[in-house]
């Protein structure tokens, strides 16, 4: 297909009228590669995408607005250059090869696809490389369309500070300890009843993916696969009564000496390619440190930096109990950094690498 000088490319959002999909459509607009040319749901088809979703505030575009809901299958999507997914768990286990087969370029947020050896699990500024594994995907798989994934939200933010850090001090052990936010759950999530006044220290399923998706994230490209990085990460999971922002406290052992002066300006100073391609959706600075006493926090600090909610903001820098570990916090919006924001630079970074349209 010969696409006319200066068109966007069409993209469908599946799931639109959850928390990430409204996510998506907001981030979308007036975006300069990607037009919103379909919504899809389930129970709010054939409803006008801004009646279905007048529950929450975001910002969007009329045109978004006045899309009708389709059911979510082959037959709403046709002639889209790219396909967002967040859907349900045990709805894209089936639904997204299906659709890869029949052709569609998908990126997901949802997890079932995450650890396949040859599914590209990306974090833009990490590991561009990976997407190498796509020629392999193609060829083995017969695929007509491409299906690439996202991590989870909690694992998202913590790659991105766990990258500068193991290149430079080699991570041995990563301890983290989460405070998550409701949304964190999709809408209407934990019932308030349970979470007003509590903290829930358990989280379905998020600590078996916290402790394995960076890894994969961090690991090296080989012809077929992922080979994992070399560390260990072990994790702790809250739910907490906060709207959005994942904060997430660290101790990491390391091969060389932690000293918190060096390590600020290492995180400070970390660019990935999406920086140097300029990318519409690359934070300036992807690790904002800050050195305010008590910061980074939900309320205060999940908007920061250039792109609102896609840098990771990082505090609290300090030593461990021996001179090669250290702690820090850090904070991560869930469903910008942690899920919309995450894809849409991945789609970015794939469409300047001519691997979409
Ligand atoms: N929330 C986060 O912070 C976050 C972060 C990273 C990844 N994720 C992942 O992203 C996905 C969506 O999360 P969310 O927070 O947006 O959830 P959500 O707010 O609960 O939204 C669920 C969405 O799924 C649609 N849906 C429900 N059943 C469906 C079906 N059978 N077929 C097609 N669509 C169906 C709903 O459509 P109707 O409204 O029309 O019924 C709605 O749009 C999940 O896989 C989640 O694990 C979430």
């Amino acid at each position: 297909m010969v696409r006319p000088t200066g068109s966007k490319l069409k993209v469908a959002v599946l799931a639109a009228t959850g928390l990430v999909g409204q996510r998506y459509v907001s981030m979308l607009s007036n975006h300069p590669f990607f037009r919103v040319a379909e919504v899809t749901g389930q129970s709010s088809v054939g409803k006008k995408y801004g009646l279905a979703t007048a529950g929450t505030n975001l910002p969007m575009g009329q045109d978004a607005k006045s899309l009708t809901v389709k059911p979510t299958s082959a037959y709403s999507l046709d002639n889209v250059d790219v396909v967002f997914s967040p859907l349900p768990t045990e709805v894209a286990m089936p639904l997204e090869p299906e659709l890869v087969r029949a052709g569609f370029n998908i990126i997901t947020d949802a997890s079932p696809h995450r650890m396949d050896r040859d599914v590209p699990l990306m974090v833009p500024e990490v590991n561009p490389g990976h997407l190498e594994l796509l020629d392999r995907q193609r060829k083995v798989r017969e695929w007509n369309g491409l299906l690439v994934a996202t991590p989870n939200c909690t694992a998202a933010g913590l790659a991105v500070v766990l990258k500068p850090l193991h290149d430079s001090l080699r991570l041995k052990r990563v301890i983290v300890s989460t405070l998550q936010a409701v949304s964190g759950a999709g809408y209407p999530g934990v019932p308030s009843l349970d979470i007003l006044d509590n903290v829930i220290p358990y989280v379905k399923d998020e600590e078996e993916k916290v402790e394995t998706e960076p890894l994969k994230i961090l690991g090296e490209v080989g012809v077929d696969r992922i080979f994992p990085a070399k560390f260990e990460i072990g994790a702790m999971v809250h739910r907490v009564a906060t709207t959005d922002g994942h904060l997430e406290s660290l101790y990491v052992e390391t091969e060389e000496r932690f000293e918190p002066e060096r390590v600020s300006k290492i995180l400070a100073g970390f660019r990935g390619e999406p920086q140097k391609l300029k990318l519409p959706t690359a934070p300036a600075e992807p690790i904002l440190v800050t050195n305010l006493e008590g910061r980074p926090q939900p309320k205060l600090d999940r908007y920061a930096g250039s792109v609102p909610g896609m840098s990771v903001v990082v505090g609290r820098i300090r030593k461990g109990l021996d001179s090669k570990s250290g702690r820090l916090t850090l904070l991560s919006h869930n469903t910008i950094r942690g899920a919309a924001g995450s894809t849409i630079l991945t789609a970015e970074l794939m469409y300047r690498k001519g691997l979409l349209g």
